[in-house]
């Protein structure tokens, strides 16, 4: 099997489902997204049909390109455990059986932030640095990615830290700072006190900051006193996809690395038993 340059990327959020393929080398997309809103009763099953009807807008991609599904909530081995914004009926589903059932292909799923995160690692804003990053999203949540030397920690759910008797993504998600009308000076003091507490608990070497209104990263990271630097990040609305797609692609590798150690095991114990 040669080396795929092209994988396809799928985000799965609270109001839209986008999907497209992307160059591994760039990161950017090799035809244009294709975005369907979510269901509003975002069921497992009404989800992945979805997910089906954006891959199947797509002619002609290669038939093992690697394909990686950003997901609003932790992935541990292809299983959900969480979806705080989705609906309750995606706890304990294994993501990836379920998709590689319906398109016929092997998929690799991951938390959304986390495929943010590594996005930005290959291809953003967080390329090429080294030592402890940190990487948020703020959206309707708080997502997290935590890089440490090149390697994604997954899983970290930093959004849910218990901050003044409060999960914090319900007060310092970009979702809260539209809810409550904040200005951006109130919204940054909430930031403030959020990433004080990330900083106090993990003295990352770099923030980056992601999710929509990263867009407006003038008018409130300015406002923040870290004492690592904090960016915004690189890739906008691409980086669940990109990153998705470059993980999938990351995972295929290792995947195929270790299959081919255990037939290289398998051969020697043959050849061992036959002396
Ligand atoms: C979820 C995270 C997710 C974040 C952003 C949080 O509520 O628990 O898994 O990364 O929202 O979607």
């Amino acid at each position: 099997m040669s080396k795929a340059t092209v994988g396809f990327g799928i985000d799965i959020g609270g109001s839209g489902i986008k999907g497209a393929p992307v160059d591994l080398v760039t990161g950017e997309f090799t035809a244009e997204r294709v975005r369907i809103p979510t269901p509003r009763s975002s069921t497992p099953q009404a989800v992945a049909e979805v997910i089906k009807d954006v891959f199947s807008e797509f002619e002609d991609l290669p038939h093992d390109i690697p394909i990686g599904v950003a997901f609003p909530g932790p992935i541990d081995h292809g299983v959900v455990r969480m979806a705080a914004n989705l609906d309750d009926a995606w706890v304990g589903v294994n993501i990836e059986t379920m998709l590689e059932d319906l398109l016929g292909q092997r998929v690799h799923a991951v938390n959304d932030a986390d495929a943010a995160g590594f996005g930005e690692a290959t291809f953003g804003a967080a390329r090429n640095e080294t030592g402890v990053i940190f990487l948020a999203t703020l959206g309707t949540g708080i997502g997290s990615a935590l890089i440490v030397e090149g390697h994604l920690v997954p899983n970290t759910e930093f959004g849910h830290l218990e901050i003044d008797g409060f999960d914090a993504e319900s007060r310092a998600a970009e979702s809260a700072r539209a809810r409550e009308d904040l200005d951006w000076e109130q919204w940054a003091e909430r930031l403030q006190r959020y990433f004080s507490h990330v900083e106090m608990l993990l003295s990352p070497d770099l923030f980056v900051i992601g999710g929509g209104v990263s867009k407006h990263h003038e008018n409130f990271l300015p406002l923040l006193e870290m004492r690592a630097p904090i960016i915004p990040a690189q890739l906008f609305n691409a980086a669940g996809i990109a990153g998705a797609a470059a993980f999938a692609a990351d995972r295929d590798r290792y995947e195929r690395k270790i299959a081919k150690r255990e037939k290289e095991q398998l051969k020697k114990e043959k050849k061992k038993s036959k002396s």
